[in-house]
């Protein structure tokens, strides 16, 4: 696991958007799962402003962690902010763009992305593998959609599961354990003082860390990176200074 701190979210979207260009110039063709939230849409602007004519997008498949069960122009998808934020404003062939169907119902729609998966992807260890997946981390420790009062779900044995947001009770479909710690680079793109007691908690393994799904994220390749801000890094910086 490696640790990239950085002073502002800005900053974070910065570097990480140089990351994603690197890797993206590395490979012929590259699998990349998303992630919805707040820091993601950071770097979607960056990307946008600034990577438009730099990255090869015609070599870029994007895929979605996790999508509430809700129509693609519904304010809450997150296919829809990546769309508003990033797609709109690249040169990308629409059939690298492999949204979950949020507006399909949850269970068939949840088999239909796993099929998919398996039909498109790489296979790594005989299960289907990502370049890349992008994950963010909940005020709550979840990650993708596997929230902690379902945090078995992360042991499915499917690809894809159907997962229900706790307060709400919204449903997502969410990629699982498996898939997750499959991946060949898996990053955490965490910032903000509400994350940071989670991510102490997590880095330090302490507390109650066990319940947070985003605890178990440990990806078979070793590549692990958690890009973080100050803010979301406080509770670990002082072991590092
Ligand atoms: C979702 C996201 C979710 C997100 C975290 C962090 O669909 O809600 O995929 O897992 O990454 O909730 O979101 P913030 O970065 O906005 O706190």
């Amino acid at each position: 696991m490696k640790l990239k701190i950085y002073k502002t979210k800005q900053k974070v979207a910065l570097n990480f958007s140089k990351y994603l260009a690197d890797l993206v110039v590395s490979k012929n063709v590259v699998h990349i799962a998303l992630s919805g939230g707040s820091t993601p849409k950071i770097v979607f602007d960056e990307l946008a402003l600034n990577y438009v004519n730099s990255i090869e997008w015609a070599k870029v498949h994007f895929y979605w962690g996790d999508e509430r069960c809700i129509p693609p122009t519904d304010g809450e998808s997150n296919y829809g902010m990546t769309a508003e934020h990033l797609l709109s404003k690249i040169t990308i062939p629409a059939e690298n763009i492999h949204r979950v169907k949020g507006e399909n119902n949850a269970d068939y729609e949840a088999d239909r992305y796993s099929n998919l998966l398996n039909k498109n992807l790489p296979k790594r260890n005989s299960i289907p593998a990502f370049d890349l997946v992008i994950l963010g981390m909940g005020d709550d420790g979840h990650t993708a959609s596997i929230f902690p009062h379902e945090i078995d779900l992360w042991r499915s044995g499917e690809y894809c599961e159907v997962a229900e947001h706790p307060e709400t009770g919204q449903q997502r479909v969410t990629i699982t354990g498996q898939i997750i710690n499959n991946a060949a680079e898996v990053i955490f793109l965490v910032t903000g003082e509400s994350k940071a007691e989670k991510v102490q908690e997590i880095i330090k393994k302490g507390g109650d860390y066990k319940d947070y799904p985003a605890s178990l994220v440990n990806p078979r390749s070793g590549n692990l990176i958690w890009f973080l801000d100050e803010a979301a890094a406080q509770g670990i910086i002082s072991d590092r200074s």
